[in-house]
Formats: structure tokens, sequence, C-alpha cells
């Protein structure tokens, strides 16, 4: 795992624009992840796409979750959220942007076929995950299986209170989702972690340094053979190792790749 220490949000994002970019020249398939953290970088993508012509049109993109039960048109769907906030500004194909059928009825027949869809398109290239204050990715909650495929599950109530800042109330946030399971993210050949904010040095902290443990569900980057982390000083503000951190950083050998 590599640990990239940024000064701050702003920095975090063009450091990981610059990893993605790397991808998208390849016409790779997308991983996404809504909610705050991916925004600047979704933004400084969306600048080079506009500004210097990066093009996103051979690409394909899956969305790590859904709300269960919300339809597609409501602003918090994950599917509305991510053409919002990144992907109706670039020139990827709407329909090459897929997202767990959160109003599929037969939910155990959406997750199947998602998991099928990403197998059939060769596999995630390269997926962007933030990580919860509890340690979740994607919606895999502390105590989920290590090795979980994409299902249904009942949020923690820390997420929806946590995620109740997008809805007009707490009573408003759905209480399941359709997430990738940790088995599902691991197949991704490249794993990107962002976090930025004090209130994530904990959940970086244990990611990074703890044990690998299905309490810490991010911390399944440990084991993934090639996952990257990247925190401003204000998410990094917990970590023991950080001297390390920044010696590595600096002394990449030329010509490594991130
Ligand atoms: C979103 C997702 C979640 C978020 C996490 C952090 O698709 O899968 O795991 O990445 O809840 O959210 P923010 O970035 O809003 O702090």
């Amino acid at each position: 795992m590599e640990i990239l220490i940024r000064p701050d949000a702003q920095a975090v994002a063009t450091q990981a624009a610059d990893i993605l970019e790397y991808y998208v020249r390849r016409n790779a398939t997308l991983g996404l992840a809504t909610g705050s953290t991916p925004n600047p970088t979704y933004q400084e993508l969306i600048r080079r796409h506009r500004e210097e012509g990066l093009s996103f049109s051979q690409c394909r993109a899956f969305l790590l979750d859904e709300y269960y039960g919300l339809p597609r048109d409501h602003e918090q769907s994950y599917y509305t959220t991510i053409r919002r906030e990144f992907t109706s500004h670039i020139d990827i194909e709407d329909s090459a942007v897929k997202s767990p059928d959160g109003t599929n009825e037969d939910f155990q027949a959406a997750v199947e076929s998602y998991d099928q869809a990403i197998t059939d398109a060769g596999g995630v290239d390269i997926q962007i995950l933030g990580v919860g204050t509890n340690g979740h990715i994607g919606f895999n909650e502390p105590s989920s299986s290590l090795n979980s495929v994409t299902r249904i599950k009942t949020l923690h109530p820390q997420t929806v209170a946590d995620n109740a800042r997008f809805f007009d109330s707490k009573d408003d946030v759905p209480h399941h989702v359709l997430t990738q399971g940790l088995g599902t993210i691991q197949r991704a050949r490249h794993l990107l972690l962002l976090a930025t904010g004090e209130g994530k040095a904990d959940a970086v902290q244990a990611l990074a340094e703890g044990p690998l443990s299905a309490m810490c569900p991010a911390s399944i980057l440990q084991w993934h053979p090639h996952a990257t982390v990247i925190v401003d000083e204000a998410a990094a503000s917990k970590l023991a190792n950080t001297d390390y951190y920044r010696y590595t950083d600096a002394h990449k050998p030329e010509g490594q790749p991130h």
C-alpha cells in the first residue's frame, strides 16, 4: 500500500486526477464512488476534459453502491448523483455508466446481474474509494465479510446520521443499500482511496496501520496487490509512520508508477 500525504483537499484531488488520467488515457473501466470526498477530483477531471481535451469516450464506469428503494431520478440516488457531479460533464457515454439497480424489487437478481456486468466488462481497472468515519468502504459496514459479493445491506445508524446532511431530514435517509462487496472491490486491479479532513483521521489510521479486520472494512487495502491511499494533512494526523510515508514518496524510483 502506498500512502501519499498532501497539504490539503485540493492537492489530494490533483494527485488523484493525475493517477486517474493515466487510466483514462488507456480507455479504462473506472470504478466510481459518490459522497463528498471524490468531488474535487471529479471537478479536476472535468477541468482537464474541458481545458486539455482529456477524453473519456472509450471509458466505462461502475458505481460502488446505490440506495435501495430510491427512484433513479431522486436527487440523492447515486445514479443521479454521479451524473450531476461528474459524468454528465465529460464525454463518457451515459449508457456506459452503470450502477446497481436500487429500484428492482428482486434485489437478488439486481446484485447478481451487477457483478456479472462487471465481470463481462473485463473487471474494473481502477476503483476510487472514500472511507466512512467507521471504516466502511462502499456500504460495507464493520463486520462485513472480507470476501463478500454485491448484495443488499442495512446501513449502520452512524452512516445514516453521516448521510442525513444530503437529505431534508434523517428520517428520509434510506436504511438499505445495494453495495459491491469487499470481495468485488478487491477484484479491481488498482484501489485508490481518498480521505480528507480531521473527521477521517481515526478511520485512516485504522485502515493503514491497524489490523486487517472485518471491523475496519477499508483495511482490505492492506491485502490488495495495488492500493494507493491519498490523504490530506488533517486525515493523516493520527498516522504513526508519516515520516516513512513522506520519505518513500520523496524517494520513488524513477519511472515507478503510482
Ligand atoms: C459512496 C460510498 C461511501 C463513501 C463514504 C465516505 O459511494 O461508497 O463508502 O465513500 O461514506 O463518504 P464521504 O466522502 O461523503 O465522506
